[in-house]
Formats: C-alpha cells, sequence, structure tokens
C-alpha cells in the first residue's frame, strides 16, 4: 500500500492541518494567555496564571487561577479556560496557551488539568511559555501518555 493513504490517515492529516498554527497565531494566543494572566486571583500562593484556548472555530477562551482560603477549592487557569470553553457549547481545541510569571522555567500544567485536556482530544497543541513569551509546544498526548479516557469506559 506503499504511497496510498487510508481514509483514516487522510483524515488524520486534515485534523491536523486543520489544528496548525501560524506564528502569527501562536504569537497572538500567547499575548492573550498573558492578557488573562493580569485577572490572576492567587492571594495564597502568588503564582499567576493565564490560559488562553483557541477552539477549532476559532474562538479563544482566557483563564486564569482562582484560588481559595479553603485551598483545595482553587482552580487552575487551564480548567476555567476550558470550562468556559464547554459551558458555551466549544468542545473542539486546537490549541491552548499557559502564561505564568516563570522567567527561567516553562509553565508546566498540572496533572489534573493534563487529564482534563485529555477528555477534548489527545491530538491537539499544548503552548508552555516562559514570562518572555518563549515557548515549547506539546501535545496533550505527549503531557499524558498512556491516559485513561472515555473509550475505557464501556
Ligand atoms: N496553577 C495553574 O493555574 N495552572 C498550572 O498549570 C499550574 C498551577 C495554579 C494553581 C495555584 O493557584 C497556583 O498555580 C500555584 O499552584
Amino acid at each position: 500500500m506503499d504511497g496510498v493513504k487510508s481514509t483514516q490517515e487522510v483524515l488524520h492529516t486534515k485534523d491536523q492541518s486543520l489544528r496548525h498554527l501560524s506564528q502569527e497565531e501562536v504569537k497572538k494566543l500567547i499575548n492573550q494567555s498573558n492578557e488573562a494572566k493580569k485577572y490572576s486571583y492567587s492571594p495564597y500562593s502568588k503564582f499567576r496564571v493565564g490560559a488562553a484556548l483557541l477552539t477549532l472555530d476559532n474562538r479563544v477562551f482566557t483563564g486564569c487561577n482562582v484560588e481559595n482560603a479553603s485551598s483545595n477549592l482553587g482552580v487552575c487557569a487551564e480548567r476555567n479556560a476550558i470550562a468556559k470553553a464547554v459551558s458555551e457549547g466549544c468542545k473542539d481545541f486546537r490549541a491552548i496557551a499557559i502564561a505564568s510569571d516563570l522567567s527561567d522555567k516553562f509553565i508546566s500544567p498540572c496533572g489534573g488539568c493534563r487529564q482534563v485536556m485529555r477528555e477534548f482530544g489527545c491530538d491537539w497543541d499544548v503552548y508552555l511559555t516562559k514570562s518572555d513569551c518563549s515557548y515549547t509546544k506539546m501535545t496533550v498526548a505527549e503531557l499524558l501518555p498512556v491516559s485513561f479516557g472515555s473509550e475505557h469506559l464501556s
């Protein structure tokens, strides 16, 4: 079958190109995650996080971390952005950018957020940034390999 692509492969390639972001789109999404970070409510950790989530139909939902005096009730920026999108009917995502004030490390999403991202697919991009807006890109699958998902529940 050399040179002949299966329907699955064609769909996958099409899906990939729909999700691919131009450099300009990446820059914009990262700027939006930094804007969202400004609203961070993090009086306890003083660790500000912002996220900007781009949907397949090119809407952007932002979120910041919102902490609570009862600490386990705090919610991460990524999860807030995802909850905003899902509660407005958007569940297909192209990418999410995450911003923090870390200058020497790329912000790394917590395990809980990785699982929540994975709920909406393994094959979309996560931009992990530093405070100077430099970034590294990973897919959800790379961030959470051998993951558990809805297909395991039958
Ligand atoms: N936090 C996020 O919002 N996203 C992450 O990816 C990592 C951690 C928040 C949770 C808490 O409000 C603060 O950062 C410190 O853990």
